[in-house]
């Protein structure tokens, strides 16, 4: 994702994960220090705060609302993370982790007056200042946990002094994150037997909002522009102020047999909602990003074409004029959702961070172990 200042435009996709995706993050592996074995981290002190949030916007309140005023000890046991500051200032109703990911089991917040009971606090990074204004104050209580939430590819990332051992989980789209963020194709009980291919009017499209050449996007635009001489590509997006409405965005996507998906820049698991629209609107993704290899731990082999499995632009594009005129080959790019279900990612703007802050308070809720993430940027930039 590229971020605010750069494309406001609807192709400013949150990235979403589904329910499943969510589960599946109980799987992690970790490039950082083994967690220390060390004695559980002191009980917090009983709480009797929880009641006295009303003011703050979050998911507990509305639960707690519904059995009077009573700290029920379900309630209690939900771990409070504070979100210490609104990501790019896109602002969402807690109540959405539910809503849209059947997310409740943390007690989210962003009343910094419960720091001293927060069990964990997220942090994300582009709000930090150089000089470390403004990160949660120190010394932090015993049992609380600190999160980096950061969603950009290292070509975008500050690297601030300071922060390499300051936190205890890593919140990020690395799949060796302490919480990875991702969307993820659900597998389904029954196969499915009828999906249609939505009807197309197009034949390749590209949605575009960020052009900034600070952000790397220099190797998809030389790549593109050999391309489009030999395939006709319909632009859309505010790069090529041809604004997209929201509405009409997946609807939009169905309609093209091809879409670009072409990362800004390339990094290992740097593979964004980008690939998830086309799949769950119903085209092809041709994508540019990680190598393939990369792509197919998250998505079946057969699901997208990659832009390295030919030598040049020119043969890509003399491979899709031949998809269109060959039918059934084109439908075999369609056979994986006999078994898998794609889901549509959340599209608005002020939507982007509602899947990663979901994660982490359900990550959060499972695992409540010591840990410490030391040395940040030699594993996120490595
Ligand atoms: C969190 O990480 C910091 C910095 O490494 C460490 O001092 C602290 O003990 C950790 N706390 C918990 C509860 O994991």
């Amino acid at each position: 994702m590229m971020s605010s200042k750069n494309g406001s435009s609807l192709c400013r996709l949150g990235v979403v994960v589904t329910l499943a995706g969510v589960i599946s993050m109980s799987i992690m592996f970790s490039m950082f220090k083994p967690s220390q074995k060390c004695p559980l981290p002191p009980p917090k002190p009983k709480l009797n705060s929880v009641k006295n949030c009303t003011n703050s916007n979050n998911v507990a309140k509305s639960s707690n609302s519904v059995k009077s005023n009573s700290v029920t000890e379900k309630a209690e046991e939900k771990p409070i993370v504070l979100l210490w500051v609104w990501p790019e200032n896109y602002r969402f109703d807690f109540s959405d982790c539910k809503t849209f990911y059947n997310i409740d089991n943390c007690h989210l917040t962003d009343d910094r007056a419960l720091y001293n009971d927060a069990d964990n606090v997220i942090v994300y990074h582009r709000n930090i200042q150089w000089d470390l204004s403004d990160l949660p104050p120190s010394p932090r209580p015993p049992f609380q946990r600190w999160i980096w939430l950061h969603l950009e590819s290292p070509t975008n990332t500050k690297r601030i002094t300071g922060l390499e051992n300051l936190f205890n989980l890593t919140l990020s789209y690395r799949q060796d994150a302490d919480i990875p963020v991702r969307m993820r194709l659900m597998t389904r009980k029954k196969p499915n037997e009828d999906f249609v291919i939505p009807k197309k009017d197009k034949l390749v499209c590209w949605i575009v909002s960020n052009n900034d050449p600070l952000t790397g996007v220099d190797t998809r635009n030389v790549f593109y522009r050999e391309f489009s001489k030999y395939i006709q590509v319909t632009l859309f997006g505010k790069a090529y102020a041809r604004f997209l409405d929201y509405n009409d965005y997946y609807p939009t996507m169905a309609s093209c047999k091809f879409y670009l998906a072409f990362e800004n820049s390339v990094h290992k698991d740097y593979i964004t909602e980008k690939i998830n629209g086309p799949l769950a609107a119903g085209t092809v993704p041709v994508v540019l990003g990680p190598p393939r290899r990369n792509y197919e731990n998250f998505v079946p082999a057969e699901s997208f074409i990659h832009v390295n499995d030919f030598p040049d632009a020119k043969s890509l594009a003399e491979y899709l004029l031949h998809l269109d005129k060959d039918e059934d080959a084109y439908r075999k790019y369609f056979n994986w959702r006999k078994h898998l279900t794609p889901s549509p990612h959340l599209i608005l703007q002020t939507q982007e961070f509602i899947l990663a802050i979901c994660t982490a308070c359900d990550h959060v809720a499972r695992h409540r172990e010591y840990k410490e993430a030391h040395d940040l940027y030699d594993w996120y930039f490595s």
